[in-house]
């Protein structure tokens, strides 16, 4: 069959990558795609992906018969349903279904509504309300802009008075059409841990866990960004924590199927939790796979992933099998100088090739293309995910640095912490 992917980043890539392994796949396509993909399908310009005419028309063009979305734009934007019209299999909800990303305000009240456990929240429209709410619950408070705003809406204030700028901020439009309305949540406390589960006709499949390392800098410093590093699985769990997720997991998939909720929900549905003494709370639901997450996932299934794909985006949940090998894997996201602020693109990129020369190593683009002259060049903030897998933690994460040693381009920027507090032990988070 020939399939579709939509997006351009790590994940993407990774997406690709797991698919192009599957013997059932004649033709892949990837819209737009990056100079990692370009190596493993076909990228294809041109192509709006935000818009479901355009898609199809490629499509039908194409003889594409199963598209994948990458990111969460698309979905929102409602490409799923009008593809579906158009008798187009998609991997990925419907506009409805990815409110559960798109608008806070809807995530929240569906969680609410079905019993899942997260921080306490308010939903304002107007400041006057917001400001009233932060000063009811004190610092340290969160503050998200309601809409999508590129992982870039949420304020973990630690002061009051930080708490009040964001909600400022945010209604004096610093996130645009995202921040006309704001959430605010008690602070929670605890490692974070992502729990990914295939979602169809009401009935999750989890996969295996990751952590993502969202600030900048080493230590968990500096600002947040759209992730630095991850790893899977994750070794800091306390007994009983995986079941209460996955329980949570399928709680959320089987609301997907029932009234208020109209929708046949195919795709990945994405926790966010945080691990907390009274057990996992989840901050954020995602209507995708997670970047970077899904750069140590995939790498870990043993299972054909065109078959899974097709069966989430036919609702044959019965034929979903999940295997996963029994290794652990390491990410290392190396940025451009000055991520997650401005940055220059262009620079040369040198050392791909001798990096995965290391036996379990695999480099996942993000932000790359090639230049005129045909060389690989950096083209974005996250450039490269240098992923390893290995027996041990330890030996995926010394792989993972070893092979991050050999690559270069100017202005190479990466946290040298990653997996490290994960290493001491839970102890590390308190
Ligand atoms: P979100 O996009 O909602 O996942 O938020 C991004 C990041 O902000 C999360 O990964 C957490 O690190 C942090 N965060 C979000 N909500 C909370 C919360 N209620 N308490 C503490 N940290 C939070
Ligand atoms: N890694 C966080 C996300 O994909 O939203």
């Amino acid at each position: 069959m020939n399939i579709l992917v939509l997006g351009s980043g790590g994940r993407e890539h990774a997406l690709t990558w797991a698919l192009a392994k599957s013997s059932r796949v004649d033709e892949l396509f990837v819209a737009p795609g990056n100079g990692g993909t370009a190596s493993i399908a076909q990228n294809v310009s041109g192509v709006n992906i935000n818009s479901a005419e355009s898609v199809k028309a490629f499509c039908q063009e194409h003889d594409v018969t199963l598209v994948v979305i990458g990111p969460e734009a698309p979905l929102v934007a409602g490409v799923a349903d009008d593809l579906r019209a158009a008798g187009i299999r998609v991997f990925g909800p419907d506009a409805y279904g990815a409110q559960l990303e798109g608008s806070k305000t809807f995530s929240k009240e569906f969680m609410v509504a079905n019993n899942i456990p997260t921080a306490r929240y308010g939903s304002f429209d107007n400041e006057g309300d917001a400001l009233a709410y932060v000063n009811e619950l004190g610092a340290p408070i969160v503050v998200k802009a309601d809409g999508l705003a590129a992982g870039k809406g949420v304020i973990v204030a630690e002061e009051l008075e930080d708490a009040i700028e964001a909600v400022k901020d945010c209604f004096s439009g610093a996130f645009g059409e995202a921040g006309a309305k704001v959430v605010i949540e008690e602070c929670l406390v605890g490692p974070e841990c992502s729990l990914l589960a295939f979602v169809t006709n009401g009935q999750a499949f989890c996969m295996t866990t990751a952590q993502d390392h969202k600030r900048a800098y080493d230590g968990d410093r500096g600002p947040n960004t759209g992730g630095m590093g991850v790893y899977s699985p994750v070794p800091i769990l306390n007994e009983g924590e995986l079941p209460e997720m996955q329980r949570i997991m399928q709680l959320a998939a089987e609301a997907t199927a029932k009234d208020p909720f109209p929708v046949d929900y195919r795709g990945v549905l994405y926790g966010g939790f945080m691990l907390t003494a009274e057990g996992p709370k989840v901050l954020e639901f995602n209507a995708r796979f997670g970047d970077p997450e899904t750069q140590v996932i995939l790498p870990r299934l043993d299972t054909d992933f065109v078959d899974i794909v097709e069966a989430v985006a036919e609702g044959r949940a019965e034929d979903i099998k999940l295997a996963w090998r029994d290794e652990w894997a390491v990410c290392v996201v190396l940025a451009s100088a000055g991520y997650p602020g401005s940055y220059e693109k262009g620079k040369v990129i040198l050392g791909i090739d001798e990096a995965e020369a290391i036996e379990g190593v695999t480099v996942f683009h993000a932000g790359t293309a090639l230049n005129y002259d045909g060389e690989l060049v950096t083209s974005g903030g996250r450039v490269l995910n240098v992923v390893a897998l290995g027996k041990t933690f330890e030996e995926a994460r010394d792989k993972a640095y070893d092979a991050v040693d050999l690559i270069n381009f100017e202005g190479k920027q990466f946290r040298q912490d990653i997996g490290k507090r994960a290493l001491i032990g839970r102890s590390a988070w308190e």
